[in-house]
């Protein structure tokens, strides 16, 4: 079976900027997903419109996501994003407490009546496939078990699931026996979301998951750009570290011309080496460095020295 990778949506990191550089340097992803579009006050924010856009997203495979508790909301979304993509991705995973709270994202998992009457819904209305990323539940994993006999009834394109809680938030593991369990009773394609940080975690987890072939890479790929070429078996001879140096000044460069003013620049790039530092020697250090950066002179002196004393170690 052939392995296939996506993108996970990461909010405010993994926007078109970085989906395009991402792509034009390493590649190896199979579907991109942007980070969830939602309507705020009756309006989608410009810069959001900005991340779907056409124009934006037509060098890759991309699925656009959302994020809607309301059924007419869902077709208005939809609607609009399936004149260009054939495609929509449904939000039901965030755990942010202020979205959760509001009954949206992994705060809907425990109501698989409302979710039923949104699917049917879209489902009579559209003509875009759909496809669902979720949590294992909101407080119980009994949530997912619940709503499988429910998602049975649609022909979802896919269904993404990481599976933690909504409450859990990014703490604790990621439950592959719950992932297991949902496959023997779900009908449809399953895609593996959660902790996958290098090739011994992806060969530990496509152990334990025989049947699944398909595979989301969020914080792992980020910090370690390499790791999809890496889980397919793609080998070269590239010196890392140089191709990362010419990937982050991409980056630099592109949001240099987009964002206004340095302290947006700098809380932008600050933002990636959360993860980016993990691939350094002396990660911790790495990362205080860059965040004591406190404008976009010091921000290069401490991307210089990084780059010089410190070495690529995934
Ligand atoms: C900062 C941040 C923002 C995220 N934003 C989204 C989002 O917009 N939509 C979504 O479905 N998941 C979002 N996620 C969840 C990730 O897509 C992914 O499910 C999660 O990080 C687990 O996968 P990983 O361990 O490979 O990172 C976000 C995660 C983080 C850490």
């Amino acid at each position: 079976m052939e392995t296939k990778l996506s993108l996970a949506p990461l909010q405010g990191i993994t926007d078109y900027i970085f989906r395009n550089s991402f792509n034009y340097y390493f590649g190896n992803i199979d579907t991109y997903y942007c980070p969830f579009i939602r309507i705020e006050k009756g309006d989608i924010r410009k810069s959001k419109i900005r991340d779907f856009s056409i124009e934006n997203n037509n060098k890759m495979n991309f699925i656009p996501q959302i994020l809607t508790n309301d059924k007419e909301e869902f077709i208005q979304l939809a609607s609009m994003l399936s004149k260009d993509y054939s495609e929509i991705n449904w939000n039901l995973g965030c755990p942010f407490p202020m979205v959760a709270k509001h009954n949206l994202g992994s705060g809907m998992l425990d109501k698989p009546e409302l979710i039923d009457d949104i699917l049917k819904h879209a489902f009579e209305n559209l003509d875009c496939k759909i496809s669902i990323k979720l949590r294992s539940g909101y407080k119980s994993e009994e949530d997912i078990m619940n709503l499988i006999p429910v998602l049975n009834n649609y022909n979802l394109s896919e269904l993404i699931i990481h599976p933690r809680l909504g409450i859990q938030q990014y703490k604790g593991e990621a439950n592959l026996d719950i992932v297991k369990k949902v496959s023997k009773v779900y009908k449809n394609k399953i895609t593996y979301n959660g902790d996958i940080i290098n090739k011994e975690s992806f060969e530990n987890i496509q152990n334990k998951l025989p049947n699944i072939n398909s595979y989301m890479l969020g914080r792992g790929l980020i910090a370690n750009p390499f790791l999809a070429q890496e889980i397919k078996g793609i080998t070269t001879d590239v010196d890392k570290l140089e191709l990362f140096k010419e990937f982050h000044a991409d980056l630099l460069n592109r949001y240099s011309n987009l964002l206004n003013g340095d302290t947006q620049i700098l809380k932008r790039m600050q933002g990636f080496w959360e993860y980016f530092s993990l691939s350094f020697t002396n990660s911790h250090k790495t990362h205080k460095k860059i965040k004591k950066a406190s404008n976009a002179s010091k921000y290069i002196n401490a991307i210089n020295q990084i780059f010089k004393e410190e070495k690529w170690i995934s």
